[in-house]
């Protein structure tokens, strides 16, 4: 009878699978899009953030706005400040890139990302191809704090920014420094402040987008010309998630699809994982204002399709086993890595300690990766026959509070390590407060081991990670008890996988990590 059931609804499942998607369109943490139709017509570009992992600025491409892949980055290392590479004792998490916008450039063929890095500088990075090569092209005040780039019909470069007032700035002809800015609105009474710019031109009128993140409103404005004056509607009023234990989405991009539809991509707040893309249809009001399209007043579950499944993206799930000679995009370090202290095998990546410390968030060359959906397993293997005496080797739950289980060797003794309760000092940029508590041990002869780390990452969830080892990749041996993930959203990203690998006693070790598997039950 269950078994039947169970057959029933896979198969509904299927069926319905061909007309609609499911939100969350990637159960992964993909804030702050920014997101256009690319050149072609056809294909889809969408900026992100990702605050201190190097490299910086996700790209992530699609065809049908519901299949979406990871192709690059627009800030290939993080080169604002030698505490991006954790000089000096010094660190930068917390900083990097957040709310930056990016656009292709029809006259000259450049792609342009825009980008306030702290204290408060702009960056324009500029690329022949979506792809890269990138690089710094200029940096200049203002901060063009959560902008968003409008080029205008005429090649006419157009900044919208600000939080306590909104301004426009319109850049020079080669888009590298401001000839001109202009405030255009403030924030309205009930706002403490805007976020989330984005600008368009739709049918000869200049719209800008924001959000209101005190009060859950999305709202968007309207002029003739892009110096004002705006008139205001509220596009998103706390209508609630899509995502269970989520709060209301608020902030995101206006598309256009090639079939003349819109939509909306925004993100529900769904920590301990991050924050959640999801998708809903608009249509146009006959007052040139854009209506969301709820379910029930809610943000739907589902909707149709907005244009014929592209099967041939690849899956967010799956395993690495880094052959060749460079890391997909997947993989993002922590800070910018010591590039002298990485190598691949082919295949096989050698990770060789990178710092010599006791404290995780201070070594160089942790490899991070985005876990997936609502009960993410990662599966790491490693050779550590290479591990120098004193070395710290393994996986974590990588966040402000943080949780691993790896490989510490003293003398000639190994031993299976879990390790809890890493704390950082959101109120203190980000100090270390404990290095961690070891929890369970484990003998363990040299050669390979299988470490796993399991989540229940729901918003709605019991928040509980679990940890194993064994040496076959079957026979599972729990070590340390359950962690709790910290569903906080101070930080901003969530919880990633982090493989590492450090010295306490001297440099010279190292790791093979054979293979990573991003798997979800
Ligand atoms: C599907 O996506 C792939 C990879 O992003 C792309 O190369 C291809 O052109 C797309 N196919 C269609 C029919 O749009
Ligand atoms: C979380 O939400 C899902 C989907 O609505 C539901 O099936 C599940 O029971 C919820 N979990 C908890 C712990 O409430
Ligand atoms: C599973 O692994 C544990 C720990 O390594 C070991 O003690 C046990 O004998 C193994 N069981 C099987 C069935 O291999």
């Amino acid at each position: 009878m269950l078994c039947l059931k169970a057959y029933a609804l896979l198969g509904i499942g299927l069926l319905a699978h061909a007309q609609t998607f499911n939100n969350p369109v990637i159960y992964e943490d993909f804030p702050d899009n920014d997101i256009f139709l690319g050149p072609d017509g056809k294909t889809f570009y969408w900026s992100s953030s990702n605050f201190h992992y190097s490299p910086g600025a996700p790209i992530l491409e699609s065809t049908d706005l519901v299949n979406w892949q990871l192709v690059g980055h627009s800030v290939p290392t993080l080169d604002f400040g030698s505490d991006y590479s954790m000089q000096n004792g010094q660190t930068a998490y917390n900083r990097g890139t957040w709310a930056s916008t990016l656009r292709h450039r029809k006259s000259n063929g450049e792609w342009y990302w825009i980008g306030c890095i702290d204290f408060w500088t702009t960056y324009v990075y500029t690329a022949p191809d979506v792809i890269g090569p990138w690089k710094k092209s200029a940096s200049f005040q203002p901060c063009f704090y959560d902008c968003g780039l409008l080029i205008d019909d005429d090649d006419t470069m157009y900044v919208a920014y600000g939080s306590n007032t909104v301004s426009v700035a319109q850049l020079a002809a080669d888009g590298l420094s401001v000839i001109k800015t202009q405030q255009v609105f403030s924030y309205p009474s009930e706002c403490s402040g805007v976020e989330g710019n984005r600008m368009y031109k739709i049918n000869g009128l200049y719209y800008i987008l924001d959000d209101c993140p005190s009060n859950g409103i999305t709202e968007i404005w309207k002029s003739s010309s892009p110096w004002g004056p705006y008139t205001r509607k509220i596009l998103i009023n706390q209508t609630p998630s899509p995502v269970p234990g989520s709060g209301a989405p608020i902030q995101g991009s206006l598309i256009e699809a090639p079939n003349g539809q819109w939509y909306f991509m925004s993100f529900a707040w769904a920590y301990p994982l991050g924050r959640l893309p999801v998708l809903a249809p608009l249509t146009w009001g006959s007052d040139g204002f854009p209506v969301l399209e709820t379910v029930n007043g809610a943000w739907g579950q589902s909707y149709p399709n907005p244009l014929p499944t592209n099967n041939s993206v690849p899956s967010w799930i799956g395993g690495d086993q880094f052959w060749g000679n460079s890391l997909s995009p997947m993989w993002e370090w922590n800070h910018n890595p010591d590039t002298t202290k990485f190598s691949f095998s082919e295949p096989g990546l050698i990770l060789q300690t990178a710092t010599l410390t006791n404290d995780l968030y201070h070594a160089r060359n942790t490899l991070t990766h985005r876990p997936n959906q609502q009960f993410p397993v990662g599966t790491l293997q490693i050779d550590f026959t290479n591990m120098a005496d004193g070395d710290q080797c393994g996986l974590a739950l990588f966040r402000d509070k943080s949780a691993w289980i790896g490989v510490v060797r003293n003398g000639n003794s190994y031993t299976v390590t879990a390790v809890q309760g890493l704390t950082q000092d959101s109120s203190n940029h980000y100090a270390t407060t404990s290095t961690g508590t070891v929890v369970g041990t484990a003998p363990i002869s040299v050669g390979k081991v299988y470490l796993q780390v399991r989540m229940d990452a729901r918003a709605n969830g019991s928040n509980e990670a679990t940890f194993y080892y064994g040496t076959d990749g079957n026979n599972w041996s729990q070590l340390g008890g359950t962690f709790s993930l910290d569903n906080g959203w101070q930080y901003f990203m969530g919880y990633r996988y982090g493989i590492f690998n450090f010295a306490t006693k001297a440099l010279g070790g190292s790791i093979k990590v054979l293979s990573f598997v991003s798997w979800s039950n």
